[in-house]
This record gives structure tokens, sequence and C-alpha cells, in this order.
């Protein structure tokens, strides 16, 4: 899977993904907005194990995030906004949209000094919520009756990117330390895709719950889960 910068050439496939996977919708030339105006903000997931054929081909694009920068923020702090994220149904649980948020938010950093990131979110939607508050660690700043068109109210959320920033800067020092050392430049071989910001911890999560008799006991969350644990829940019914 490659997660790269998104380029006008996607925006007819990712409208295509945001129509299959949410029910804000928004016009193409919205994308085109977003593409042309922050152009380093929003990121697609290829799949690469089915490149393109041809010129007249196109490359199969499994998730996207599209964000900006708010232009004129009320607080007047420089903060990116996540105008919308999906993964096809596909290729969710897999970490994809974790790596796409965490690119988008490393990039809100290094190119516009953002200090936080936010986003609206359903207050219904499981998935989106345990990914924004539980994996990213956005906090829930207000409640937002009746946001969506549906009548359904929001979670205004927020995720304050000094962490982010302090990382950069402790890798630029770093690396000017191992300049300084060796005298010579080496070959830059880059971060993994997506992993700055994140926590080593992750991924190794437990929580507690009440067994039958009443005990309480650890259980496994998360990317730890077994596989019949992955079985999509249609959230509606519960
Ligand atoms: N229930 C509970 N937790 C879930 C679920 C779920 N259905 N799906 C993912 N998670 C958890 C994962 O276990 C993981 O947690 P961990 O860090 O503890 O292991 C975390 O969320 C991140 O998982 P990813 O694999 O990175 O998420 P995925 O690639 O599956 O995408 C997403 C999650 C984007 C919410 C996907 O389910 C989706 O596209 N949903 C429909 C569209 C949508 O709701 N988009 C968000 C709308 S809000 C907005 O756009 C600003």
């Amino acid at each position: 899977m490659d997660i790269r910068l998104l380029t006008n050439a996607d925006l007819p496939l990712i409208q295509h993904a945001n129509l299959e996977n949410l029910p804000e919708n928004y016009f193409l030339k919205y994308y085109l907005y977003h593409s042309l105006s922050w152009p380093q903000l929003s990121f697609v997931a290829v799949d690469a194990s089915r490149p393109p054929k041809g010129p007249y081909d196109y490359p199969k694009i499994v998730g996207y995030v599209l964000a900006k920068m708010e232009e004129e923020p009320s607080d007047g702090v420089p903060h990116g906004h996540i105008t919308s994220l999906s993964v096809m149904r596909t290729h969710r649980r897999l970490g994809i949209a974790e790596k796409l948020m965490r690119q988008s938010q490393l990039a809100m950093v290094e190119t516009y000094q953002a200090k936080y990131v936010s986003l609206h979110v359903r207050v219904s939607n499981v998935a989106a919520r345990h990914l924004y508050e539980d994996t990213l660690g956005f906090k829930n700043e207000k409640t937002e009756a009746k946001y969506y068109a549906d009548g359904e109210d929001a979670y205004s959320m927020r995720l304050d990117l000094d962490e982010i920033r302090r990382q950069i800067e402790e890798g630029a020092e770093a690396e000017a330390e191992d300049d300084n050392e060796n005298g010579e430049d080496t070959p830059d071989e880059g971060d993994a895709v997506g992993e700055v910001g994140r926590d080593p911890e992750a991924g190794k999560k437990e929580t507690t719950k009440k067994d039958e008799a009443g005990r309480q006991i650890k259980v496994a969350v998360g990317r730890g889960l077994g596989v019949g644990d992955l079985v999509e829940k249609v959230e509606s019914k519960q």
C-alpha cells in the first residue's frame, strides 16, 4: 500500500470513494479547491499491487484524507482542518486511516506551522470516533446540535500538534549532530510513512471489563484483537 500526496488526476476517484463511504458529499470543485490551495495536506492510499496498466488506466485508490488550513481562524491561531476521511470497506482496519491522518498532521506542522487540527464527526460514528479519540488523541471541544443535514449532532474535535512539532525539532537536531560527527552527508532514508506522532506503545493496548462473577479482567483492544473481533459490525442495528 502506498500513501502519497493527492494529485488533481485523483480527484474524480476520491469523489467516488467519498460517495461510496459517506453521506457528506461535495462538488468536484470543492476537492479541486483543496488540492490547489493546500497541495501538501491531502493524501491518498493506493493499492500498489495493482499499478495502472497504461496512460489511460487509473490507480486503485482505497482511501483518502482531504485536508485544509482554516483560512480565517476565529481564534487567530493557525490550524488545520480535516474536511473528509474515508477508507474503502475492503481495506478497513489495516491502519490506513491512521497513516493518512498522521501524514496530513505532519504536513500541517511542517508546511504551515499549524498549532492544532480540528474536525467534525457524527456522534454515532463509532469507528471514526475510536480512530480520533483513542488512536490519535483528539479531544471533544463541544457538541454541535443538528450539525448534519439529517439532524444528527456532531462532536467538534481538536488535536494539539505540539508533540509533532517537538518530534520534528528533535529529529532536526539529531540530524545536525550526525552531520557534525560524520563530517559528511549520509543518505537520508526518511522515516516510516505515517509514523510521526505515533505512540510507540500503540497497538499493545489493554483495557478492563467485568467477567461473569463481577471481577475486573484485562482484555485486548485495537489491533491486538483476534480475527473474530475484526468482523465488521452494523453499528446502526445495535
Ligand atoms: N469499530 C471500532 N474501532 C474501529 C473500527 C470500528 N468499526 N474501525 C477502525 N477502528 C479502530 C481500529 O481498531 C484502530 O484502533 P487501534 O489504533 O486501537 O488499533 C483505529 O480505529 C484506526 O484504524 P484504521 O485501520 O486506521 O482505520 P480504517 O482504515 O479502518 O478507517 C474509518 C477508519 C476512516 C473511520 C473507516 O471506518 C471509514 O472510512 N468509515 C466510513 C467513513 C467515515 O466514517 N469517515 C470519517 C468521517 S469524519 C470526517 O471525515 C472528518
